[in-house]
């Protein structure tokens, strides 16, 4: 799927941004949708809704500050365990983006991925995920990588598989088996590390999100609920990483 040259030069995070300036892949785990609508005494599919303006927001921000890769967890493989009426909202809701902002990708040069497990969604979603992959499969000017029923445990354990397949058939010896060999069998085979993860709303966990991916990655953890988050405030989280210092174990 992810073949073609531009999306390998893109995946990769130029030299001049790696340690200090702008985050080359941003990872956000977008929570506080419930919250948000509990406050206000409305249905939490209002919170989901809302939410859904601020991943727009957010998507033409990471752009215009020159982002390489915004990653989003959207929908986690627990999440499927929430009411029926739900996940059915959230997967309308998701349908609902990827065909308004079709043209909005295309105009904006950016390339859709996804991580996770498509083939567990619903086949009306499924079609235009597929229709939109294809659709921007050719963009380079940034990867908009969306997490739809992706769990980190997932991903380690098809890697496992993948990679145990090959070994039985044959393809590959356990003596290749190194850190690249995990990282080029997990979901996120080509894409840079994130360099950063934002969380809304407070809770100080993974909850499952890239578990492999984040080993070295900064995070920032604000208050915010996903609905009220915006432009201004991303741009505060970029500008508070770009005056750490990251030492990967180094002095
Ligand atoms: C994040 O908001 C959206 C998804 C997890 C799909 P939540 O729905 O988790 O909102 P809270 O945590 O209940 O406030
Ligand atoms: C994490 O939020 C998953 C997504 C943002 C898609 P959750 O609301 O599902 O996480 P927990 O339950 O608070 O850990
Ligand atoms: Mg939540």
């Amino acid at each position: 799927m992810n073949s073609n040259p531009s999306f390998q030069e893109q995946s990769t995070r130029p030299l001049k941004s790696s340690g200090v300036g702008l985050p080359w892949h941003v990872a956000i785990i977008m929570d506080g949708n419930g919250r948000w609508a509990k406050k206000r005494l409305l249905n939490r599919v209002k919170g989901h809704e809302r939410g859904m303006n601020t991943v727009r927001e957010i998507v033409t921000a990471s752009r215009e500050m020159g982002i390489g890769i915004l990653t989003l967890y959207a929908f986690s493989t627990e999440n499927w365990q929430r009411p029926k009426y739900e996940v059915s909202a959230l997967m309308n809701i998701l349908r609902r983006f990827l065909k308004s902002e079709q043209t909005e990708m295309t105009k904006n040069n950016i390339r859709l991925n996804v991580i996770g497990q498509p083939d567990r969604l619903s086949a009306n979603v499924q079609k235009v995920l597929f229709e939109t992959l294809e659709l921007t499969a050719d963009n380079s000017g940034m990867v908009l990588n969306l997490a739809l029923s992706y769990g980190g445990r997932n991903d380690i354990t098809q890697m496992v598989r993948t990679i145990a397949q090959k070994i039985i058939t044959g393809k590959i010896d356990v003596e290749a088996i190194d850190e690249q060999l995990i990282a080029d069998h997990l979901y996120t085979a080509k894409l840079a590390d994130p360099d950063l993860v934002i969380r809304t709303s407070g809770e100080m966990r993974i909850s499952n999100f890239l578990l492999w991916q984040i080993a070295y990655s900064e995070l920032f953890i604000t208050n915010t609920l996903w609905p009220d988050f915006g432009k201004a405030e991303f741009i505060q989280i970029l500008h508070d990483y770009e005056h750490r210092e990251r030492r990967f174990g180094k002095v």
